[in-house]
């Protein structure tokens, strides 16, 4: 709309002097349609924008009453307002409020309008103009954001996950059904308060700067703690396990953290009873290898000695003349001597009796030398004397040692080995290093090489963790670390 576009609708009706012309022109000039009439509410000014919100010409306007303009179910409203703002004596104020004004276009459309309201005294009586705007899109958009937010609020209610939000200063702005039903608190309760009420204390200040640290991150979304399980605080005071995930969003107050929790609780609780089960499980098999080796030990290798001695005193005994007989039993006796030493072994694989009846370190010291002895690989043992471990523990450090050393004999090439076993105050720490060729820890095993597995799993069921560093042409480090925090671990 231009000031030049030839005589303005305004202008040509009130064939006014320059000055009038000028605010005509001006009206035109306006996004916001600019209505004017009289005490009679006759139309007495209509200007461009009008004409283009309301489909009609200033001509069909002019002389018509406003009613025209306002839907037929809100000119007995709208009629009562102008009289009472005249009443008033007020002489600008906006009529929106809240409550939306309706225009009707000439098509018949109805729409919302925002619109204020000015009045001024002439000598031809009272004059009133609204200036009024098209607003059908701004609550087109306003409804579609309302719709998202019932639509998304309704999401957030349903979930089985626990929903909180918190602002910058960690409190909390939004609090889900499933967040009432975990923590025990009402939303009335939780909205506004510190997340600090919802995690034990001993956690608090963690828990703050690892929100700290995620905000400065700039990252928009992470799992809270991967590997540790997080802690919650019900209403109770009850603690329980939880998972949690939480993501950030820069809003127009600030930032805003929004986790998810859910209770772990049932999880753990199972994880641990397969846990128990499996070290129990362990501790039956060793039980039963100690029997079978006691047995062979005991019984075979002893019936086996008598043997030979019987076999000794036949070959001393023997006639003069039965020289082929004498060599029968020699040959009896290296099979027997052969047998004895296989049982021992044997035996002693399956459990060293050493380990029952002399402890860990005597247990490891004999299987140090005897890993030297087969393989000439010099072996280091570094270890106190004094170490001792109760179940399931010499058992599990033990079987580590064997297990690595087995490896180191049959894959290595090392020339050289050193065993360390410390106890600290609440850990028992192993090491096994190597001189040897090493191998890539990152390629895919072998479906049958179960002996690194194996080894790790005996120490995590024991809460413990290990670490395998090597690379080809590198050695080989292995580290376990094992917590004494079982009942009784302290023999
Ligand atoms: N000390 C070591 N030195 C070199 N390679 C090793 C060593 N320990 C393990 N390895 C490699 O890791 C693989 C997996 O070992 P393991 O799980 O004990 O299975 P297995 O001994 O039955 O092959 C071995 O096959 C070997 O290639
Ligand atoms: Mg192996």
């Amino acid at each position: 709309m231009s000031l030049n576009a030839g005589p303005t609708p305004l202008a040509s009706l009130l064939q006014a002097d320059d000055a009038s012309a000028r605010l005509a022109g001006l009206l035109d000039s306006a996004t916001d349609a600019i209505v004017t009439m009289d005490a009679g509410q006759r139309i007495v000014q209509y200007n461009r924008a009008a004409e283009r919100i309301f489909g009609w010409s200033c001509e069909q306007m002019l002389g018509q009453p406003l009613h025209r303009l306002i839907p037929a179910q809100f000119q007995q409203v709208h009629s009562d307002h102008v009289k009472r703002f005249a009443a008033t004596g007020v002489t600008s104020r906006h009529m929106g409020g809240t409550a939306l004004v309706h225009g009707v276009r000439a098509s018949g459309e109805q729409f919302p309008l925002d619109a204020s309201i000015s009045q001024i005294d002439t000598s031809d009586g009272k004059l009133f103009t609204v200036i009024l705007r098209d607003v059908t899109e701004k609550v087109r958009i306003e409804q579609d954001k309302a719709l998202l937010v019932a639509r998304l609020s309704a999401l957030v209610e349903s979930a089985m996950d626990a929903i909180i939000s918190v602002n910058d200063a960690q409190h909390i702005v939004l609090y889900n059904r499933a967040a009432e039903s975990l923590f025990g608190y009402s939303r009335q309760q939780a909205m506004g308060q510190s997340l600090d009420m919802l995690i034990p204390q001993r956690f608090r200040s963690r828990h703050q700067a690892h929100v700290r640290r995620f905000a400065t991150t700039h990252v928009t979304s992470r799992r809270a703690g991967d590997a540790t399980v997080l802690w919650g605080l019900r209403a109770s005071g009850e603690e329980f396990p939880m998972e949690a995930s939480i993501s950030q969003v820069d809003a127009d107050s600030g930032k805003l953290f929004t986790v998810i929790l859910r209770d772990i609780t049932e999880r753990v609780r199972s994880q641990e009873a397969v846990r128990r089960f499996a070290v129990q499980a362990h501790a039956a098999i060793e039980s039963d290898k100690t029997r079978v080796a006691r047995e062979l030990h005991d019984e075979l290798a002893q019936s086996l000695t008598a043997l030979k001695m019987d076999a000794i005193w036949m070959r001393d005994n023997l006639p003069h003349n039965v020289q082929s007989v004498a060599a029968k039993i020699d040959d009896m006796l290296s099979i027997l001597d052969a047998t004895v030493g296989a049982t021992r072994r044997i035996a002693a694989d399956l459990r060293p009796l050493l380990l029952d009846d002399l402890g860990l370190v005597s247990a490891i010291q004999w299987l140090v030398q005897s890993f030297s002895q087969r393989t000439g690989v010099a072996c280091e043992l570094v270890v106190d004397e004094e170490l001792e471990l109760a179940e399931p523990y010499a058992t599990a450090v033990f079987r580590i040692v064997q297990e690595s050393l087995a490896n180191v004999a049959k894959h290595a090439k090392a020339t050289r080995v050193r065993v360390d076993v410390e106890r600290t105050f609440d850990a028992v720490l192993l090491k096994v290093n190597d001189n040897g060729q090493g191998f890539a820890t990152q390629a895919p095993r072998k479906p049958a090489s179960l002996g690194l597995m194996g080894l790790r799993e005996r120490a995590e069921l024991l809460r413990g963790s290990v670490q395998i560093d090597s690379q080809p042409g590198e050695g080989t480090r292995i580290a376990v670390n094992i917590p004494l925090d079982e009942p009784g671990a302290n023999a």
